[in-house]
């Protein structure tokens, strides 16, 4: 799967590109990551300017259409096919974990990041993005926004986790339950001992015990988000 990442910060993406998962994933071919820097379609050779003041007045800077627009362009024009636009924004459709496997059946997804005070208002009209939020909270830009986009859905790009349950089995994998309990060595740590029936054996009665787990735990969650 191919990520086209449009940001005015290339940079904060480095460490990220190059550790655990992500960086096994990129080595084996499974998934690249293209990164973009919309100053280069400046209009402005000197300056390299892409914002500008609002008009009707307003704090901070806009993101103006002319670099944001050529920019996607051309990089929609460089690979085929020509790949699905995601604009991050904090006015966007809740990412949840449907939003994020549909996004995963696309081959190449290109992500358009933000700053200050956000996009003019024609870029959406001109580009038509889909329009994804990480939460009901505003980041500084949409480079982590883009980055939560990638590490979610590179889950479900085949291969690129060792065991493919793992995204069957875990939180949000059936809307409103979240995972069981997880132990490892050692069997006590500070008093605390990991539960018995986990060592039995038994996986009947393991896969009962979690299942129960999972519920409660979901019930709990539900009674602290309500
Ligand atoms: C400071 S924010 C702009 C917020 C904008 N003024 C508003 O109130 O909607 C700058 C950029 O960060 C990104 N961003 C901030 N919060 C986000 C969120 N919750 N989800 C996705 N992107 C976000 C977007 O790309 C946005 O254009």
């Amino acid at each position: 799967m191919r990520f086209d990442v449009l940001t005015l910060f290339p940079e904060i993406f480095s460490g990220y590109l190059t550790q655990s998962l992500l960086k096994r994933a990129i080595e084996r071919g499974l998934v690249s990551i293209h990164l973009w820097n919309i100053r280069d379609w400046s209009p402005d050779p000197k300056h390299h300017k892409v914002d500008d003041r609002p008009f009707g007045g307003g704090p901070g800077m806009v993101l103006m259409c002319e670099p944001v627009v050529s920019a996607v362009e051309a990089v929609q024009a460089k690979a085929e096919p020509p790949g699905h636009l995601v604009m991050l924004t904090p006015q966007g459709e809740r990412l949840t974990h449907g939003l994020v496997r549909e996004l995963a059946r696309h081959p190449r997804l290109i992500l358009l990041c933000g700053r200050y005070e956000g996009f003019d208002e024609r870029i959406r009209i001109l580009l038509k993005p889909q329009e994804v939020s990480i939460g009901d909270y505003v980041c500084n830009g949409g480079e982590v926004p883009a980055m939560v986009v990638i590490d979610t859905v590179i889950r479900f790009v085949p291969g690129v986790l060792g065991d493919e349950s793992s995204v069957v089995e875990e939180s949000h994998a059936e809307p409103g339950l979240v995972e069981y309990p997880q132990y490892t060595r050692p069997r006590v740590f500070r008093g605390l001992e990991v539960p018995e029936v986990l060592l039995s054996g038994n996986h009947e009665a393991i896969a009962r015990w979690r299942h129960e787990q999972a519920r409660l735990r979901s019930k709990k969650q539900a009674h602290e988000g309500s």
